[in-house]
């Protein structure tokens, strides 16, 4: 028996009420961007107090009752080579670390499964594309939200779908994100992914799970009247409970 199956609530990987930050990173990719986010904050951090300081002793010290006549100095080379020189190193400092994220995210690391996200107006399809059954039909089902009334105890309102994505954890898998009608996009936090699935396009973009958990994510592009309906459920599984998944599947 699984452990998810087990304990279903400790093992989603969701937003929680009154969360700030991020969600535990499931992929090495969330992962880059969370250690990105934190690189820059820095940065943000000391930039924020440097300038509020010079903001707090600029009104200090030049208010008109303590400063009533005003210096006539317009220009200092020194200080101008200086506020310029100095910021673009801090610039260059979060250049470099930001270049990595978005080039690891565009590599496709020799997948072993492609997995297709179709969106509609308001669902999704997935076509496992790699799989035939007998009669040459692929791997495709339909993933609708499970309405509020129909919730059992312990499902997430609006987050739950009655057919989710199965994939094996640890195994590099490709996913093209296409739409059927409107803008939609696949967007799950946990696994760092957002893409964006444009009309007349395929988006591909490369997971690849550490851990097994169910991972939850919603449509981020607005797409009409049921926007917020068509959630995204992401379960990662052993192999072996992959393969027997998609044997169950295809008969
Ligand atoms: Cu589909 Cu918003």
């Amino acid at each position: 028996m699984n452990l998810i199956w087990i304990f279903p609530i400790a093992f989603r990987d969701a937003a929680e009420p009154w969360q700030l930050g991020f969600q535990d990173p499931a992929t090495p990719m969330m992962q880059g961007i969370i250690d990105l986010h934190h690189d820059i904050f820095f940065f943000l951090i000391v930039i924020l107090i440097f300038a509020l300081r010079m903001l707090v002793r600029a009104l200090w010290h030049f208010h008109y009752k303590r400063n009533p006549i005003p210096e006539r100095i317009v220009h200092g080379t020194t200080i101008e080579i200086i506020r310029t020189i100095f910021p673009s190193i801090i610039l260059m400092f979060i250049a470099i670390p930001s270049f990595a994220p978005p080039y690891s995210m565009d590599e496709v690391v020799d997948p072993a499964i492609t997995i297709k996200a179709i969106g509609h107006q308001w669902y999704r399809t997935y076509e496992y594309s790699d799989y035939n059954s007998s009669d040459e039909q692929s791997l495709t089902f339909d993933s609708y939200m499970i309405p509020e009334d129909d919730l059992e105890l312990g499902q997430l309102r609006l987050l739950e779908v009655d057919n989710r994505v199965v994939v094996p954890a640890k195994t590099h898998l490709r996913m093209i994100i296409t739409p059927a009608d409107v803008l939609h996009s696949w967007a799950v936090p946990s696994l760092g992914v957002k893409c964006d699935a444009v009309p007349g396009r395929s988006n591909q973009t490369s997971i690849s799970i550490k851990r097994e958990g169910v991972h939850y994510g919603q449509c981020s592009e607005l797409c009409g009247t049921n926007h917020a309906f068509m959630p995204i459920v992401v379960e990662a599984v052993s192999l072996d409970d992959y393969v027997s998944w998609v044997s169950n599947k295809l008969d």
